[in-house]
């Protein structure tokens, strides 16, 4: 598998909603990063769906480089 293009080498700052469903983008081609628009359909990526459990500031992976979650494990340090 190709690595994914990497949207920006820090994570994305969001408010997420509790029980609202969101489409992580996983190959970082969205225009609308950190969240999916599409843009991976010519990709062997897939958008990483997730439900917030509350309503709260999170900080999504922007990199691409972490472990396939949604959420900043800190790897784009390693960048
Ligand atoms: Fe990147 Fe959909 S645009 S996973």
């Amino acid at each position: 598998m190709a690595d994914p293009t990497i949207a920006q080498k820090s994570p994305f700052e969001v408010e997420l909603e509790a029980g609202k469903d969101y489409y992580w983008c996983s190959c970082g081609l969205s225009k609308k990063q950190p969240f999916c628009d599409g843009s991976h359909k010519e990709t062997e990526f897939e958008p990483v769906k997730f439900t917030a459990e509350e309503t709260k500031t999170a900080y999504l992976c922007g990199c691409k480089r972490n472990d396939g979650t949604p959420f900043c494990d800190g790897s784009h340090k390693e960048l």
